[in-house]
């Protein structure tokens, strides 16, 4: 009989400290794609008319109230991420313009500190950290 085992043994930390490194190495975009969609990424469709309420609502929610402006992309995560995988157009240095629109709504702190909001559509653009959307740029 092969002596099994022992070899797997050898072999076993070995792995566990790949799998480690690789997980450790992916973290932190990870960690920030995740702060990128809690601040950036709602899939909500909206009606047309309710844009300021909107902002106001989803700025108090996420506790980042009288942040100047704050964009809300309505679209599922995988299709933002989708801009890292081949969805974009490069822009030097470091961003990606996506080939697709997404529809957007714009908030943006006004002088009666509330939140304006603006119901668009347009290309996006965003900083990508192992093919995951980290950064938008407003
Ligand atoms: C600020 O936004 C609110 C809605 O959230 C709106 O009613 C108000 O008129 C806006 N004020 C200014 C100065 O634009």
């Amino acid at each position: 009989m092969a002596p099994r085992g022992p070899r797997l043994a050898l072999l076993l930390p070995l792995i566990q400290l790949t799998v480690c490194l690789a997980l450790a190495s992916g973290q932190s975009c990870r960690d920030r794609n995740y702060r990128f969609r809690w601040n950036h990424v709602d899939i909500r469709r909206l009606s047309h008319t309710r844009h300021n309420s909107y902002c106001n609502m989803r700025m108090k929610k996420m506790s980042i109230y009288e942040k100047a402006v704050n964009t809300f992309i309505h679209a599922p995560s995988e299709a933002v991420n989708f801009i890292c995988m081949g969805g974009g157009i490069r822009i030097p240095p470091d961003l990606l313009r996506s080939k697709r629109y997404f529809k957007l709504t714009t908030c943006t702190y006004n002088k009666s500190l509330s939140y304006t909001g603006r119901y668009h559509r347009r290309q996006i653009v965003v900083r990508c950290c192992h093919r995951l959307a980290t950064y938008l740029q407003e």
